[in-house]
């Protein structure tokens, strides 16, 4: 790494601000992929581009492990067995917890009720009624199947850090899934690989050392599969932002 001075920096303009929104506003979370493999300059370019994410004191607290071909199918086989057991035998199935507090216990009303709209938008979407277990089960699954994209990405921090690790994994994953955007990839961030955290962590060669923060399936989308017609929405600006003016 080599710190220094960018003279250029401060004169550079975005000149297509369109193209800007457009990178944001049309990634969404993809829950069909198409088997078509990303060319590795693509995500090695991906990752650069991610790696402009800004952190607190440049610490630069992501480490990536970039999951494709024969080690992809192993991790997904390997977890979708563990999620099958736990689904057949219940919480005695495994000792596997995660590595952190994702979701809270107890929820802001507010914030429980957009959840339990995401959910029921989605599973209505494909024809899953409240008490079908089997069929959310098996579209639960589908997250250890990575949505069937060739790639998956598993941030971690090292277990050592503070809260700000996370939060600037969060901005590295962002600027990868806009960057994945501008190369016509699409992706959909997964804390549902932290449910079987320990098992990843061995399948990714993760140290004990690590936690892992959040994976990420990324690949070229199945614009024929319904579930990726699913719009989650936004609650309006008046919902979420005050102004302090006098
Ligand atoms: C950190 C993070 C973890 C997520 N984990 C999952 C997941 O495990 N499975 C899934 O299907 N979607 C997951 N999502 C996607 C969210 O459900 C989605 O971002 C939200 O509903 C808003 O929809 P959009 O991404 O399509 O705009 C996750 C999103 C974030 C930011």
């Amino acid at each position: 790494m080599t710190v220094g001075v960018k003279p250029e920096k401060p004169l550079v303009r975005v000149a297509d601000a369109q193209s800007v929104e457009t990178a944001l506003t049309s990634r969404y979370s993809v829950r069909a992929f198409v088997p078509t493999p990303v060319p590795r300059p693509l995500i090695q370019r991906l990752l650069e581009l991610a790696s402009s994410a800004p952190s607190g004191t440049n610490i630069q607290p992501w480490q990536v492990y970039v999951v494709t071909g024969g080690a992809r199918d192993r991790l997904c086989e390997r977890v979708c067995a563990a999620h099958e057991r736990r689904y057949q035998q219940g919480a005695q199935a495994d000792s596997l917890t995660p590595d952190y507090v994702y979701y809270p216990t107890d929820w802001p009303a507010k914030n429980l009720a957009r959840r339990r709209e995401n959910g029921w938008g989605l599973y209505g979407l494909l024809g899953i009624q409240k008490g079908e277990k089997d069929k959310m089960h098996r579209q639960a699954q589908q997250n250890y199947r990575l949505f069937e994209a060739p790639v998956g990405i598993f941030v971690t921090i090292d277990r050592r850090m503070g809260q700000g690790a996370i939060l600037e994994s969060g901005m590295f994953l962002q600027a990868l899934m806009t960057a994945a955007r501008a190369h016509g990839l699409h992706s959909c961030p997964q804390a549902a690989w932290n449910d079987f955290a320990p098992l990843v962590r061995e399948c990714i060669g993760a140290t004990d050392e690590e936690i892992l923060v959040c994976g990420l399936a990324l690949g070229y989308i199945d614009a024929s599969q319904k579930i990726n017609a699913f719009d989650a929405g936004r609650v309006p600006l008046e919902e979420f932002v005050v102004w302090c003016e006098d």
